[in-house]
């Protein structure tokens, strides 16, 4: 804002009262006007590691250096376990102290699932990237898994963590949306994976899905268990099937159910195998308890609603990628940004 004089002629030596109050007032409009302006459009600076540690290495929340996996000689020496934080059918997890730095030490709970457990690692080692929880270092002759610690827990808690006065201020659709951005990146991440498609398996009802994630401080999603991610091959024919059960419920995918009714007992060698379509047609339930129930949830439900019904289509190729879901919900957050935007300008 600048107020243009005209060279010759002198400027006046005072300006009316009133005049001096409008131009305060108009100044300060601006300066309201600028300031919304970036707290409704700034971008969230997502939790991207410019340059991610190279293989084999890791740094942890603000540190710019990356180190070395830790090895079983400084795991048994320099790792002390605070308190159980967390216990599922493969691991018992610890919140553990290392040079001063929270951890997460995940232990084998019985060796009938050691297998489960190698292939976590295995995963957790060949995927690191900002959608995956850092590894910080692992003993195998101990069964033994250390990660960073996040304080917030599993996604399952969110409800509860938003409802915190701390946090608050981030039960926004805004946020909510944006947490349901980070959870297809992270199926887009995994069906597009360096190891090929991978499907996530620990999804066959809603709370469990919830438990594999984990809410960083930034809140940001990561992913944490990596134990049941088989390999979809295309050019193979190779197909998946999450476990050797019989899955029951409309949460999992309608290919996931047993075929050939009730009085065909179920019959794993039996049970046809599918691919990462599954994983789709999860998305639409995730992203509604992402979403929730606050001012503009049901604004941001409306807009995602042909995206979602696709992700319901019986026949799984049907269901559009993680890709296209993902593609979907940024052109949903930045045209609701803009009207909220645009709405708040026309409140000034
Ligand atoms: N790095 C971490 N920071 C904070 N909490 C964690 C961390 N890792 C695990 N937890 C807690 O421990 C719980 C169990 O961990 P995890 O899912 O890895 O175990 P699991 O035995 O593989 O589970 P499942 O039965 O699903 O296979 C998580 O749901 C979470 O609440
Ligand atoms: C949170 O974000 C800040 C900067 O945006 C980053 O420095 C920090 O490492 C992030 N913390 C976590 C736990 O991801
Ligand atoms: C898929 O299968 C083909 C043929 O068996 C194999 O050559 C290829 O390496 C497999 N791809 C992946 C990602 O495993």
């Amino acid at each position: 804002l600048s107020i243009q004089h005209g060279d010759s002629g002198p400027a006046p030596r005072e300006l009316p009262p009133a005049v001096g109050l409008l131009l305060s007032m108009a100044l300060m409009n601006v300066l309201l006007y600028l300031c919304l302006d970036r707290l409704v459009t700034a971008p969230r600076s997502p939790t991207a590691h410019p340059g991610r540690c190279p293989p084999g290495h890791f740094s942890m929340g603000q540190a710019a250096t990356c180190s070395p996996w830790l090895s079983c000689e400084q795991l048994r020496a320099e790792v002390r376990p605070l308190k159980r934080v967390g216990e599922g059918a493969v691991k018992t997890v610890f919140l553990s102290e290392w040079k001063e730095r929270k951890v997460a030490l995940s232990r084998l709970t019985r060796p009938e699932v050691r297998d489960d457990f190698l292939h976590g690692l295995r995963m957790l080692q060949a995927l690191q990237s900002e959608h995956v929880v850092t590894l910080v270092g692992y003993c195998e002759d101990d069964d033994t898994i250390l990660t960073e610690y996040h304080p917030l827990g599993s996604l399952g808690n969110l409800e509860a963590t938003l409802n915190l006065a701390k946090y608050r201020s981030l039960n926004t659709w805004q946020h909510r949306l944006q947490l349901a951005l980070g959870y297809v990146a992270i199926l887009d991440f995994l069906h597009r994976s360096p190891l090929g498609t991978l499907v996530m398996c620990d999804s066959s009802d809603l709370p469990k899905t919830l438990s594999q994630y984990l809410l960083t401080a930034n809140f940001s999603i990561v992913l944490n268990d990596l134990d049941a991610l088989p390999l979809v091959n295309r050019s193979s024919g190779a197909l998946v099937k999450c476990g050797h059960r019989e899955l029951r419920g409309d949460f999992v995918a309608p290919e996931q159910l047993w075929p050939f009714g009730e009085d065909v007992p179920f019959q794993d060698d039996l049970m046809p195998a599918y691919d990462e379509k599954s994983d789709i047609w999860k998305i639409p339930d995730v992203s509604s308890f992402l979403l929730g129930h606050v001012e503009g949830s049901d604004m941001v439900r409306f807009h995602l609603f042909d995206i979602h019904k696709a992700c319901k289509s019986q026949v799984p190729a049907e269901r559009p990628t993680a890709q296209a879901v993902l593609d979907t919900y940024q052109k949903v957050l930045n045209l609701l940004r803009d009207t909220a935007t645009s709405q708040t300008r026309e409140m000034l």
